[in-house]
């Protein structure tokens, strides 16, 4: 089965905005999880332009599935997310001020850091995830720092499905056997859609969890936010 995990910041996005609490984050969550979502997905930002550090607290009694803080491992994240223990933590290459993950670690450069940061999570029982692009020698290094987990940053794919769907996934089936080979789970996200989610799916069946914000936020405009969370679970189903 691959898990749908909802990623909330967009509803932040919004709702900071204004400056109140509409619509509330920590609701929406909740609503998100009643409505078939099997996670929920965060990723605060150190200017905290959506999600706020005070928001993951809150959430982290709320979230009955799986909790997924997202984040480049900066001392002050670190602290968050080893205070908070959610399930998952999955670690971003970003700069400060990047407006959303464009790129996947170099696992080898960045070898000893890593190795650092993950087992300081492990210390506190969190399972860590690492998002990487689709070069087998990245993906290989990241068995090397012992994370449990890569998530395949798709938006290349998403990029190319329009075009030729065959030739877009082609990359992310191999990344995915180099990955499985290495021992490593599979988590994918960025970009995914109602359009593009199944053939990914069918391709790569083993894949354990999609994190899905912007699309499937855009789509619950137009068809509401229960109805849009159980078309993405049908795209999932095997
Ligand atoms: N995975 C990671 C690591 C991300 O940074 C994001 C965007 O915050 C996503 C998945 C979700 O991407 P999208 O909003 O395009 O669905």
């Amino acid at each position: 089965m691959t898990r749908l995990s909802v990623n909330i910041n967009k509803i932040a996005t919004l709702r900071n905005a204004r400056g109140g609490n509409i619509p509330d984050v920590q609701k929406v969550a909740v609503d998100c999880e009643q409505f078939g979502a099997q996670g929920i997905t965060v990723h605060p930002r150190p200017d905290e332009r959506h999600i706020r550090y005070r928001d993951v607290e809150l959430l982290k009694p709320l979230v009955t599935t799986e909790f997924n803080i997202e984040g480049y491992p900066s001392d002050s994240f670190i602290r968050l997310v080893t205070g908070v223990k959610p399930h998952q933590v999955t670690l971003v290459p970003d700069p400060p001020d990047a407006i959303t993950s464009s790129a996947g670690w170099d696992t080898l450069t960045n070898h000893d850091f890593l190795v650092e940061v993950i087992s300081e999570f492990h210390r506190h029982g969190i399972r860590t995830s690492i998002f990487v692009g689709t070069e087998p020698e990245f993906i290989r290094g990241a068995a090397k720092v012992g994370t449990d987990r890569v998530e395949l940053y798709t938006e290349p794919y998403a990029t190319n499905y329009p075009k030729d769907p065959a030739l877009a996934v082609k990359p992310f089936v191999e990344a995915a056997r180099v990955a499985r080979d290495a021992g490593l789970e599979l988590n994918a996200g960025h970009d995914l859609n109602l359009d593009n989610l199944r053939y990914m799916k069918e391709q790569i069946p083993w894949l354990k969890e999609v994190s899905i914000g912007h699309a499937l936020i855009a789509d619950a405009l137009y068809y509401g936010l229960q109805n849009t969370i159980q078309m993405y679970l049908r795209q999932l189903r095997d």
